[in-house]
């Protein structure tokens, strides 16, 4: 599957013949200040909770591509609030057929409020299934065995973690969230972009070597095969 990574915890997937976005933060993260959003493509956007740096540009994106926004309940109907057209408000444990295949909203344990302060409802992560493979994204949150059900129910072909610690999982947890959800690679998203979440790349990579698991840091705007 092809997986494009736009930088913190912003990345697409192409599954099923259709462009699948997650969390868009673009424009407000100076590392991704060669990415143009105009140019990012979209058939769907995934939000998988309230925070600014998950939904920075989803509205924009929406709106000049008419993708369909995935996202928790109240993100969801927060953003019809705001305009944008095509919305599915989704929550958890619920699973829904999309053109691209299935989508499924699990738990996260992290918190969710939109930027204006309005509730934001619970945080999600996405199990994805398509033709082309499934995967998982866990969204921001910390270590679950939650994640344990993720791997009894989906044979996934691969993961996308946080691994940047403080407001998130860091990579120890990733490596071991990893091992519960039954995957041998991940994408490592959600580091870097802020000081205390700064990243020790060579660190994370010999602890996943060491764990024996495939740890992917693509770099931003970088397209890889996985
Ligand atoms: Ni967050
Ligand atoms: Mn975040």
């Amino acid at each position: 599957m092809k997986f494009t990574y736009y930088g913190h915890a912003c990345f697409a997937v192409q599954a099923g013949g259709k462009t699948l976005l997650f969390d868009p933060f673009i424009t407000p993260n100076p590392l991704a200040k060669n990415i143009d959003i105009r140019e990012v493509a979209a058939d769907f956007i995934l939000v998988s909770h309230g925070h600014g740096d998950h939904v920075a540009d989803v509205a924009e994106i929406a709106n000049r591509t008419g993708a369909t926004v995935i996202a928790p309940y109240e993100v969801g109907t927060w953003f019809e609030g705001k305009g944008v057209k095509n919305v599915q408000s989704m929550n958890h444990g619920g699973a829904a057929k999309m053109d691209f295949g299935r989508v499924k909203l699990t738990s996260a344990v992290h918190s969710s409020s939109m930027p204006d302060g309005s509730y934001g409802g619970n945080p999600c992560g996405f199990i994805v299934e398509s033709v082309d493979g499934n995967f998982y994204y866990s969204g921001d949150t910390a270590l679950t065995l939650d994640m344990k059900l993720v791997g009894e129910a989906t044979k996934l072909l691969f993961a996308t973690f946080p691994i940047g610690d403080f407001f998130t999982m860091g990579v120890d947890d990733a490596l071991r969230a990893a091992e519960l959800v039954g995957v041998k690679k991940f994408v490592g998203v959600h580091y870097d972009t802020f000081p205390p979440i700064r990243l020790d790349h060579d660190a994370a990579m010999k602890a996943a070597s060491a764990a024996g698991m495939e740890l992917l840091l693509p770099a931003i705007g970088e397209t890889v095969e996985i």
